[in-house]
Parts: C-alpha cells; structure tokens; sequence
C-alpha cells in the first residue's frame, strides 16, 4: 500500500511544497492541540492558519455541524435557508448599520464579490486602488488586487484596472485616485505581508479621501476579522467603517464560508443574475457560523483575547530583549502577531518548532507569525514561547 506521502506525490498537484519527514500529517485536533498520524502531539498557534478561532472541535460548532448536516446539508441558493438568513442578520447586526451579505466559500470569493460589486456603484468607473504588500487571494481579480508582483507575474495579464500604494501613507494614495477609481481596498492588518497593522490617522484619511472622491472603501478582513483583534471586525479599533467588507477564515469555524457584507446604500447595488454561488451559504457552514459567534460574543470573551494578545506580546517582547541580535520587532493586534527577525532564518526555525511540537508559520524569509485559536489559554502561549526560545538559542548558537 503507498503511504499518504507518495499518494500526495503521485497525485496532488504541488502547490504547497509538503515534505515528507518534516511536514505532519495531521489526522485530530482538540482545543488548541492537534496529533498527527504517528500519535505526535501539536500546539497550534496557527489555528489552520486564522481558522480555528474556536479552537479543533470545539463542542458548540461540533454540535451545530451535526445537527444541521442530520437535518438538510445543502439547498440550492434557488430556496430559502433558515441558517443562512439568521447568519447574515447576525453578521449585519454586528455592524450596527443597515446592509446585507452576499455569501461565498473563501476569502478570495468574497473579494471577488466585492469588487465585482464595486463597479455597479458609478458608471465608468472600474479603477481600484489597493496597497503593496497586501494579499486578497488567489483568483483573478483578487489576485490583480494583490500588492505583491511574486503572486500576480506568472499569470498576466490581469483583471484590468489595479494600480498599488504604500501602505500607511495617505498621499500615495490620493495620488492614484482619479475620475475612474471606484474603490480603494486595504487589509486593516495586513496578514500575508507580515502582519502589518494600518494607522489611525492612515485608516481615518482614507476614509476622508473615500467620501470626498465618491469612491468606496473596502476593508479585507479575511484573516484579521472574526474576532482575531480583540473586536469583532478589526476596523472597530478605527472607528471607521468601511462601506464594504469581507469576512471568511475563522468564519465557518473550519469549514469554507465567507461573506461580503455591504452597507446601505450599497447593499442593493447587485440584482438577480449579476452574481451567485453554488456552495455560498451552505446550511451547515452557516449553522457552524452561527455557533462560532455565539461563542464570540459570550461575555468577556473578546476582552480575553485582548489580554491574552497583550500576554503574547509581552512574552515576545522578553524574547526580543534576550536575543536583541536576531529579534528586530514584534507587531501584531490581539491574536494575529509576528515576530520579525533580522536574518533569514524564519523557515528554519520554523521546521525546528514543528519538530520541537509547536506549529507557527514564517512569512517569507524573516517573519514568524502566529495566529493561534481564540480560545488558546495564557499557559498555551507561554509553553509555546517556550518552545520558541529554546529553538531560537539551538538555532543561533
Ligand atoms: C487578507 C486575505 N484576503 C484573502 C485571502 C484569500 O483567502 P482564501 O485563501 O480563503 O481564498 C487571504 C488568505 O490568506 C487573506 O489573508
């Protein structure tokens, strides 16, 4: 019989580069832990890279997946869907403001949504303005919205129409809007790029600079909404709302889901026919949904996250201090945070945690990120710090 590794050589298309010996096979997941197939035990601090905001097989999401699967697993979008309606009243709720959702599968189908939406707002005008070193996904248009040449060159030409400015700096902005620009799109916290957070004066100008040009902001809070920041939406630390924004990862609570959510007066922009999904909305990843924010919003629970982020930065900051010579900074907002380091050993150290037991995740060739459930425990973080440590003195010594 082959085993799983030559099954996946012989038979998967090679997109993330697994290696046989140093990437697990992982078969359970319980809270913050998972086991791989030889009974190895893991702590996640990368939650399925920001999925698992409720931790593996939490008892609510189980449940709820179970319940709706034994009852309907799936209904045309032609129908009516009980879970699926609750969950965008929900989603809207959040928000404090009058809107609707469009639902979908992933994040880059929810931006994919967005900005096809975008284009109904004003006639002539498709242009959108997103910024270098962001990430939307992996699909056309989202992937021209994609401030990074690595993803976009081998696959062009592009969805027509994307142009890309710094990060944080307002100016490089106002500078490409014109009579055709119908969007400006930004990740709160950029993820992919390295965990970089927007600033309050950079996030409220662009807000300006929006409403003054006509122009409709969207944010992408694929990996930092959900409750990754300690706030439900990460845009809640601005206090500035987007007019569109997309949510997806730690949504279905592990399994594919994603919305767009948009605000009146946008919300009515698509009629029948301009855009659908097969999937989008399904029952059971709505009622998983449903049990995810239920969870969310139980009393205290966002505050936990805020407290437990200010313990991970602290502990990483300790890190930083003892090993000033290879730590240059921490960043990060609640739960979705990343060491950067001056030398190119992000991947190694990597590959020694997971060996070591700790499943973390280098961005490129200097950052560490860490995107643990929500629901990790302050003694969780510290181990895994622990762990950490020690790797970073084997590695460098
Ligand atoms: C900010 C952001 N947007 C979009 C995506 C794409 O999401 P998906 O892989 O679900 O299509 C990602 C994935 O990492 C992301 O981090």
């Amino acid at each position: 019989m082959k085993s799983i590794q030559e099954l996946e050589n012989d038979f998967i298309i090679n997109t993330y580069n697994r290696q046989p010996g140093l990437t697990p096979c992982l078969v359970r997941g319980e809270g913050s832990y998972v086991w791989d197939d030889q009974g190895k035990k893991y702590l996640d601090l990368l939650g399925g890279l920001a999925v698992n905001v409720v931790g593996h097989c939490h008892p609510q999401v189980v449940e709820a997946i179970c319940r709706q699967a034994s009852l309907l697993s799936h209904t045309s979008n032609l129908y009516y869907s009980g879970p699926q309606a609750e969950l965008a009243s929900e989603l809207v709720g959040s928000t404090g403001k009058a809107g609707k959702v469009f639902f979908a599968n992933s994040g880059a189908e929810a931006n994919e949504a967005a900005l096809k939406l975008v284009r109904k707002h004003r006639a002539g005008r498709y242009k959108v303005i997103t910024a270098e070193r962001s990430f939307h996904g992996r699909t056309f248009a989202a992937l021209a919205a994609t401030g990074q040449e690595k993803y976009r060159k081998a696959f062009e030409p592009l969805v027509e129409g994307f142009s890309y400015a710094t990060f944080n700096d307002l100016a490089s902005f106002e500078k490409l809007v014109d009579h055709q620009t119908a969007a400006i799109m930004i990740e709160p916290i950029q993820g992919e790029g390295g965990i970089y957070p927007a600033e309050p004066s950079f996030i409220a100008g662009l807000r300006q600079l929006c409403n003054s040009e006509g122009v409709l902001l969207i944010f992408d809070e694929v990996q930092c909404g959900v409750g990754r920041t300690g706030k439900l939406w990460a845009f809640e630390h601005w206090e500035v709302s987007p007019d569109l924004f997309t949510a997806a990862k730690g949504l279905g609570g592990g399994l594919p889901l994603s919305a767009l959510i948009v605000a009146q007066p946008y919300a009515d922009l698509f009629v029948p026919g301009d855009h659908a999904s097969t999937f989008g909305g399904n029952p059971v990843a709505s009622a998983a949904a449903l049990a995810v924010l239920n969870i969310l919003n139980e009393e205290g629970f966002l505050a936990e996250v805020s407290a437990k982020g200010e313990k991970l930065k602290k502990d990483c900051e300790a890190l930083q201090e003892q090993y000033p010579a290879l730590i240059k900074e921490f960043r990060g907002l609640g739960l979705i945070c990343a060491l950067e380091l001056y030398q190119p050993l992000a991947k190694e150290i990597q590959e020694k945690c997971t060996a070591a037991g700790l499943l973390i995740n280098a961005v490129g060739e200097t950052i560490l990120r860490f995107l643990p459930p929500l629901t990790v425990s302050e003694k969780e973080l510290h181990e895994g710090l622990e762990i950490l440590s020690e790797i970073v003195f084997e590695t460098i010594s």
